[in-house]
């Protein structure tokens, strides 16, 4: 069995080290199956892409199709030229995508047009918010995807709602927790914490990239305002997106508590979520990797695709409300959170069920 695994942005990589992990085990077990690894080059900084291959051992793509920066729509239609070439010339059985980027809906339409069949891992997330570019991708992806590799089992059911055979449904749980589980132990600190003298729950970590939160300076001003007075003193270290950092500099915004870094890598990255007061996002992945911590986690904005992140880990929905903001970030300095459970089958071996049910459908 041939794979072909598209990759494009940074919330994708984490999802896509576990599953070529899992494919060179079962290949040392003698199953047949090979994969080959595509970069659409949506996400392009070494800080966005590269330095996420290096620490999570992801091998080098076997084509970059450096296809990134421009409006959706010119980045959609880049990738399907160059994603149309790349499978004229090197056609596998199956096209696997992961997450609800640009990069998923743009490969999902190319290989279903060129008849490949095409799995999507985390398909059937919904959040109702039709103003997401990520809503969109994900319901175009899942109307013409062949199979489905599903976090929960409510997202089997938003599938099945719409029509999916539950045959063609696999719960298998979230690849993303596999990369968590497994790099744990080498969660790295970053230069900020002995440089601030930060230690365990003495701050907070905000990341905010959303077109809602971020594109209009009025908004991005009240949000970082309301955290700054509602946090009584705290540091908040703010790793910066790439689309963050432009409205942020022709705001010139800055105050000595709001810790601006570059974006950070996994590893490091991940080592302040696990020691932090809480985590302050519009993620929808930081909020999966909250709750396994169970890391109090305030999300910034109206509608989740997670639910179970609210439902039984330690996220809130907290949308973009300013006195909203200011109740949750209260509770969280009284020490006023719920504890939070982790989702069925969130144990680090979903790769390996996912590889094993390719296994099965392509025998
Ligand atoms: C994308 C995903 C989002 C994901 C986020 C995480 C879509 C629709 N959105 O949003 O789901 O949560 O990534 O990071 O796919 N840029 C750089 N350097 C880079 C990457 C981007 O400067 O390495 C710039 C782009 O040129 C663009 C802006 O940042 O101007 C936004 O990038 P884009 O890929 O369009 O979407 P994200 O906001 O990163």
């Amino acid at each position: 069995m041939r794979v072909t695994i598209v990759a494009g942005a940074r919330p994708n990589f984490m999802k896509i080290a576990p599953i070529i992990r899992a494919i060179r085990k079962a290949q040392k077990e003698g199953k047949n199956i090979s994969y080959r690894l595509v970069h659409t080059g949506q996400h392009y900084d070494k800080k966005m892409s590269a330095d996420f291959f290096e620490q999570l051992n992801i091998p080098e793509p076997d084509i970059n199709l450096e296809a990134g920066s421009g409006t959706q729509a010119e980045q959609t239609a880049a990738i399907m030229i160059k994603f149309e070439k790349e499978l004229m010339e090197n056609r596998p059985d199956i096209v696997l995508v992961v997450g609800d980027v640009t990069s998923t809906m743009a490969c999902s339409i190319t290989s279903k047009k060129l008849c490949v069949d095409v799995a999507h891992v985390e398909g059937g997330l919904r959040s109702y918010d039709w103003t997401m570019p990520e809503e969109i991708n994900r319901i175009v992806t899942d109307s013409i995807a062949d199979y489905f590799f599903t976090t929960t089992e409510m997202a089997g059911d938003n599938l099945k709602k719409q029509g999916v055979d539950a045959g063609r449904i696999f719960f298998v749980g979230n690849t993303m927790i596999d990369t968590l589980y497994c790099n744990k132990e080498r969660f790295r600190k970053p230069e900020i914490w002995d440089k601030m003298g930060l230690h365990n729950k003495s701050y907070f970590i905000l990341t905010l990239h959303r077109p809602s939160n971020v594109d209009h300076e009025t908004t991005l001003e009240t949000i970082l305002n309301t955290i700054l007075s509602s946090t009584s003193g705290f540091p908040v270290i703010f790793p910066v997106h790439p689309r963050t950092r432009k409205m942020l500099q022709k705001m010139k915004f800055e105050d000595s508590r709001l810790i601006q870094l570059d974006p950070l890598s996994y590893l490091e990255f991940m080592y302040l979520v696990e020691r932090a007061k809480a985590v302050i996002t519009d993620s929808g992945g930081i909020t999966e990797e909250a709750t396994v911590l169970k890391i109090p986690c305030v999300t910034l904005r109206n509608s989740t695709e997670r639910p179970e992140t609210v439902l039984i880990g330690s996220n809130e929905l907290v949308g973009s409300d300013p006195n909203n903001l200011k109740k949750y970030l209260t509770r969280i300095i009284q020490n006023d959170w719920k504890h939070g459970n982790i989702p069925e089958l969130w144990d680090g071996n979903t790769s390996e069920r996912i590889i094993e049910s390719l296994l099965e459908i392509y025998r």
